[in-house]
């Protein structure tokens, strides 16, 4: 039958795949799989800051730049994921500006050099950029005010300021590349959505000073339970394209309750309805809000994601099984496009 990508293509819309270095190219049935389905690729890690630049000054851009030189050779665009995020930060970083090596000053100027040499390395060859990364407070999280992220690392360093510096900074090295705010939790939520409320006016406020953001991408990271309001993921992310930016879901996946004493019904009969419908919810909305450009999973298989190792008691969140044979979410979102 058709595939996922050739489906998207006939309405204009990327569908694509984070990307797991140490699988494409060694691993047969997984590449064949990247290639046939997807037409838009994300480096999981490749191109995180801990992985380009594991020593100071001295970068390595080989897994990176196989996954652009595999995007030519099957016609897929790419996703570049991400310039400024608190996690996955060199530890020659880290370390530096623990120990009072790294000033603040020289911080932003280390950062400064990041972007450049990052979005200069990759010019021309990435279709969308996730420029900034999570900086903005959950809404449950009480302790904070919604907005920007006050115990951020970046923000506590360098200032509320330093996010359209950097967008200022990737434009600069690529003026063709479109760049996104990327962030979880800030399209769709029952309850209060403040988050959303929070992105929205404040990327509002930049547009208003001329930052040169094109982007809002949901990563839409769900689970088969809780929070998830279809009908206010479609309005949220219409609100962001009502502004004038183009919208993307960037890190779909829906983690399912393994063994978990919360859980109301047997968690294979959940999963079963809850999972598809949730992935086919999402790409509806992207379906109906026309700036919305891609539609991404955060990962190829149950086998190699990153749900088990980060939320407990939970996994199988991904379009293909453990065996890498396609799941009911695989055909929903087929039967969608
Ligand atoms: C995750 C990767 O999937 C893992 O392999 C890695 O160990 C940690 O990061 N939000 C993001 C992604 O923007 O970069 C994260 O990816 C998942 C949450």
């Amino acid at each position: 039958g058709d595939s996922l990508r050739a489906l998207g293509a006939h309405q204009g819309l990327g569908i694509g795949t984070a990307v797991d270095m140490a699988h494409l190219g060694s691993d047969r049935n997984y590449t064949d799989i990247v290639a046939d389905q997807f037409s838009v690729v994300t480096p999981e890690n490749a191109m995180k800051w801990e992985a380009v630049e594991p020593t100071r000054g001295a970068h390595d851009w080989r897994p990176a730049d196989q996954l652009v030189q595999f995007a030519r050779q099957h016609g897929q665009s790419v996703r570049g994921h991400t310039l400024m995020w608190h996690n996955q930060l060199p530890a020659w970083l880290t370390t530096g500006v623990d120990n009072g090596t790294i000033s603040d000053p020289q911080l932003r100027e280390i950062l400064h050099r990041h972007v450049t040499d990052e979005v200069g390395h990759f010019r021309g060859q990435v279709w969308q950029w996730d420029v900034v990364n999570e900086v903005f407070a959950n809404s449950w999280d009480k302790a904070l005010p919604n907005g920007l992220n006050s115990e951020d690392f970046w923000i506590r360093h360098l200032g509320e300021g330093i996010v359209a510096d950097v967008f200022r900074w990737a434009h600069q090295a690529d003026p063709k590349a479109l760049l996104f705010y990327n962030d979880y939790n800030i399209a769709g939520q029952d309850g209060s959505n403040a988050k959303f409320t929070a992105v929205h006016d404040y990327v509002e406020r930049l547009l208003a000073q001329g930052v040169p953001i094109d982007g809002i991408g949901e990563q839409g990271h769900l689970d088969t339970q809780y929070g998830f309001d279809p009908q206010r993921f479609q309005a949220d992310l219409q609100s962001y394209a009502d502004l004038g930016l183009k919208v993307a879901v960037t890190e779909a996946d829906v983690r399912t309750f393994v063994n978990n004493a919360t859980e109301q019904v047997p968690t294979s009969q959940l999963a079963a309805f809850a999972q598809p419908y949730e992935f086919s919810e999402m790409l509806k909305a992207c379906q109906l809000v026309r700036q919305c450009v891609s539609f991404t999973a955060w990962g190829v298989y149950d086998g190699d994601s990153w749900i088990p190792g980060t939320f407990s008691g939970t996994g199988y969140g991904l379009l293909y099984d453990v065996d890498m044979r396609p799941k009911p979410a695989y055909f929903a979102l087929r039967k969608d496009l």
